[in-house]
């Protein structure tokens, strides 16, 4: 499994993604063997740095983040040693392009552009790499989500940076895509052919998928307060995984028939006129309220600018796909900041006996595919409860914890994602049409806010959100998970 000798060039390298995820992900990779020493990661920003000063600050990163991986001394200090720090600003006439293409000469190897910048920058950046002659035709660039604040900052990112790299070059990062929960739908579904055949509308009442965070906004205040729950999260990590759940079987596991058949689904999604946002689509705001035993601030206090802010941490969207498969089965997607636990999880909700012999049904079976924290599987099935007298029918849960089962290759998403940009696999990032077709379904439902058609509601830190998130449900006679 170990990878070609390639050249990483991480723009943005000083900056809170690079520390907390990416260069521990490489490190744990190094540590798996998957590369060798002459493997390159060539690190750029704009602090003015020198390599060694920039390996120092590197170190107390990976001890915080991958603190087990730091333990091997010597396999510390090589990978320390792949690191080249390069201190440029893309912003600047002066920009030191030249240290850069010094370090970069002609060569057949891989050559990985990841840009963990802002988003205003893509364009740019793409732009002086190929006019400073580092674009080679084993070239690819990554971009970090988010991708626009809309449908048309989208395009014109994708355009922009369209220019310089051909689409199959061009690695959209989605990194709900590399989780081991979110790939393993695939497994669940198309290589397990009784569970497929109740994959659909007859046997699913609906569907939940959830991505529930018990953090505030920590410190991406300026970023968060601009983007919202709805950008941040809902355009882009939930509608990944609900293309993976209702998506058709692909032709293959090939890059594009994934994609191609994540397109069907989001194209079928039926859009959001201002009618159906009104009545299908809650927005909230935290407040100050207990979290695990102890009292925290409200978003506002979070953001301390000392004004108030119109901005969501929560959303709830109620949904349905118009295919032949799903036409019947409403989908509900939630997220949100300061809730009560963290968890991603799916729920598939099964429909109820039509015509109950028993009297005293409990409520119908589900499966539920948790991603995080942990990655496991339950079907919660009815069963004759042996300890009652008559016969009595309740719910009983069949469990499987991977990590009981399994030891699992990664500890974080961006592992395998940043080496499948390296060895050219783009089955798990996002094509350029999914990132318009999200954006166009997404947009109306903005619009609407925008002309205050949905009320922002509060709601307290550590709850569920605001209360009509439930009551969205209990109109279909459904209920969050959490309540079952
Ligand atoms: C990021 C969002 O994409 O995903 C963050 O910008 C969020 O706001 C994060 O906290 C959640 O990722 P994970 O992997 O911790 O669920």
């Amino acid at each position: 499994n170990r990878t070609d000798p390639f050249d990483f060039v991480l723009f943005g390298a000083t900056g809170d993604l690079s520390r907390r995820k990416l260069l521990p992900a490489f490190l744990r990779r190094f540590m798996a063997q998957e590369f060798d020493d002459d493997a390159r990661i060539i690190c750029v920003a704009r602090s003015n740095l020198t390599t060694e000063e920039f390996r120092d600050s590197v170190i107390s990163s990976l001890r915080e983040f991958a603190p087990e991986a730091t333990q091997d001394k010597d396999t510390l200090h090589r990978f320390l040693g792949l690191l080249t720090y390069i201190y440029l600003d893309a912003t600047k006439q002066e920009a030191n392009w030249d240290g850069l293409r010094a370090l970069l000469p002609e060569s057949p190897r891989a050559r990985v552009f990841y840009l963990a910048t802002a988003p205003s920058l893509f364009s740019v950046l793409c732009q002086s790499l190929a006019e400073q002659g580092l674009v080679t035709p084993t070239s690819r660039v990554v971009l970090e989500k988010p991708i626009g604040t809309s449908l048309a900052t989208a395009q014109a990112i994708n355009t922009g940076v369209g220019r310089y790299f051909p689409e199959e070059s061009i690695y959209r990062i989605d990194h709900y895509l590399g989780k081991e929960g979110v790939q393993n739908i695939l497994a669940l579904r198309f290589a397990n052919p009784a569970l497929e055949m109740l994959w659909s509308s007859s046997a699913i009442d609906h569907v939940q998928i959830t991505a529930a965070e018990t953090v505030g906004v920590e410190d991406r205040g300026s970023y968060y307060d601009e983007a919202g729950a709805l950008r941040d999260m809902m355009q882009n990590h939930l509608l990944q995984i609900l293309c993976m759940v209702a998506m058709d079987a692909p032709a293959s596991l090939r890059s594009d028939d994934l994609r191609n058949e994540k397109m069907k689904v989001l194209n079928a999604l039926r859009p959001m006129t201002p009618d159906m946002v009104r009545q299908n689509v809650i927005r909230g705001q935290y407040v100050s309220g207990t979290l695990k035993n102890r009292i925290v601030p409200g978003y506002t206090e979070d953001l301390n600018t000392g004004r108030s802010s119109s901005t969501e941490t929560f959303v709830a969207i109620r949904t349905k796909i118009r295919t032949a498969r799903w036409g019947n089965t409403p989908f509900y997607l939630r997220t949100g900041k300061r809730l009560a636990t963290k968890t991603t999880e799916i729920v598939l909700q099964f429909r109820p006996q039509v015509w109950p012999i028993f009297t005293n049904m409990p409520s119908p079976g589900r499966l539920v595919i948790r991603i995080a924290p942990h990655e496991e599987l339950s079907f919660v099935m009815a069963v004759r409860d042996p300890a009652a007298g008559s016969f009595r029918v309740q719910n009983a849960k069949l469990d499987m914890a991977y990590k009981n089962v399994f030891s699992l290759a990664y500890q974080d998403s961006y592992e395998r994602l940043l080496l499948d940009a390296v060895r050219g696999d783009p089955a798990l990032f996002i094509r350029r049409d999914e990132v318009d077709a999200s954006w166009r379904w997404v947009e109306p439902i903005l619009t609407s806010w925008q002309q205050a058609l949905t009320p922002l509601e509060p709601y307290p830190a550590g709850s569920w959100g605001p209360p009509s998130a439930r009551a969205l449900l209990a109109r279909d006679g459904a209920m969050w998970h959490e309540d079952m």
